[in-house]
């Protein structure tokens, strides 16, 4: 996908799950809101109990979403025939919308109410859709080629060669900026980091990045570089502490995203085993929806 389709699509994904949210939110704001006991007594009560077909709906697509979201992912990452279906970042792109917004409706199908043992199958999908926030981040640290493939490190040093040419042939950048840029991409100690520590680096470089870069803008403002080609140098600073991170913690990012998965997919099993009784009991006992 060109990358002005693919932003495009991506802000058309983002604009649908939030419409969708806030409209359902907003319509039965008064619902939510009001005690369990009161419930009962509210004039669309038939229809957002979670056995409504309002609510029951939401649970129905929710689900359908997730399940679909996950097999077209683990498809296209496990299933040799569809290797070649469009690179995998698009996929899990897709995971995410489907595994982010169809949590939220299941949410709404539960009127926030988390009874018996289908509660654990809730708390399972909360566990495994939080989880996978971190998951991608840590994801996004590992570089991959155009086709979604991880990068060697003699790649990555290949390519931060080439950006530090750029710095220096093509702008022309001072050492001292470029020791303070190169600096901003690795902490005191690269060796035997904790999790925590590796973590909080990377959390705090993206934070503070763009202050910690404002020196060198202001120093380069001094030389009266134009402010054109600031932002630009600004970009390849930017993208080469990034590259720089990276390769200096490759292998224990590599690790940390193998145990992340510790966490996403045992309790992705567990939400669907319990799902799938929950489902089987709610149509033994007659709730059909609109069949
Ligand atoms: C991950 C997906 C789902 C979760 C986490 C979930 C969770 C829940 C929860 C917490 C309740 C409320 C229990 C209570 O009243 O305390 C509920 C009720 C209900 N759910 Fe689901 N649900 C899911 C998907 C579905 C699906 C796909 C269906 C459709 C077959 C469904 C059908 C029902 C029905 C009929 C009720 C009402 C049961 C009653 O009033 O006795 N749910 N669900
Ligand atoms: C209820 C919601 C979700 C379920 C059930 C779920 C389930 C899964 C499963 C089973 C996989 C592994 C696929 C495979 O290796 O074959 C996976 C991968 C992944 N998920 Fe989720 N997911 C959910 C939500 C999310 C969310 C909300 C995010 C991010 C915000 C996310 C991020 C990821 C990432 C980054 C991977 C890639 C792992 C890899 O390829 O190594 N997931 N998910």
């Amino acid at each position: 996908m060109k990358d002005f389709a693919h932003q495009v699509f991506f802000w058309f994904l983002f604009f649908i799950a939030s419409v969708t949210i806030v409209a359902i939110g907003f319509r039965n704001f008064d619902f939510y809101t009001l005690s369990f006991e009161e419930r009962p007594f509210h004039e669309r009560y038939d229809e957002l109990k979670p056995s409504g077909i309002e609510s029951h709906g939401y649970g129905i697509i929710g689900s359908c979403m997730i399940i679909f979201g996950v097999s077209m992912y683990s498809s296209r990452k496990r299933i040799r025939a569809f290797k070649n279906f469009g690179s995998i970042k698009y996929f899990l792109e897709f995971h995410i919308f489907l595994c982010l917004l169809g949590p939220v409706l299941v949410l709404y199908h539960t009127t926030f109410k988390f009874g018996g043992i289908v509660a654990v199958s809730f708390w399972s999908m909360t566990a495994v859709a939080l989880s996978g926030i971190v998951g991608r981040y840590l994801y996004v640290q590992i570089p991959k080629g155009i086709k979604g493939d991880e990068l060697t490190v003699k790649e990555l040093e290949e390519k931060s060669i080439e950006l530090y040419r750029e710095l220096i042939e093509d702008f022309e950048l001072d050492p001292v900026d470029l020791r303070k840029i190169d600096a901003l991409a690795s902490p005191k100690r690269t060796k035997s980091v904790s999790i925590v520590s590796l973590l909080t680096f990377f959390i705090l470089n993206d934070l503070t990045r763009r202050g910690r870069l404002k020196s060198i803008v202001q120093h380069l403002h001094g030389k009266s570089v134009d402010t054109a080609s600031i932002k630009k140098i600004i970009a390849v600073a930017n993208e080469r502490i990034k590259l720089l991170r990276r390769v200096h913690f490759l292998e224990q990012v590599k690790n940390l995203f193998h145990y992340w998965h510790v966490v996403h997919l045992p309790f992705s099993i567990i939400m669907f085993v319990i799902l799938f009784i929950h489902v089987g009991v709610a149509i033994t006992f007659g709730y059909t929806w609109i069949y």
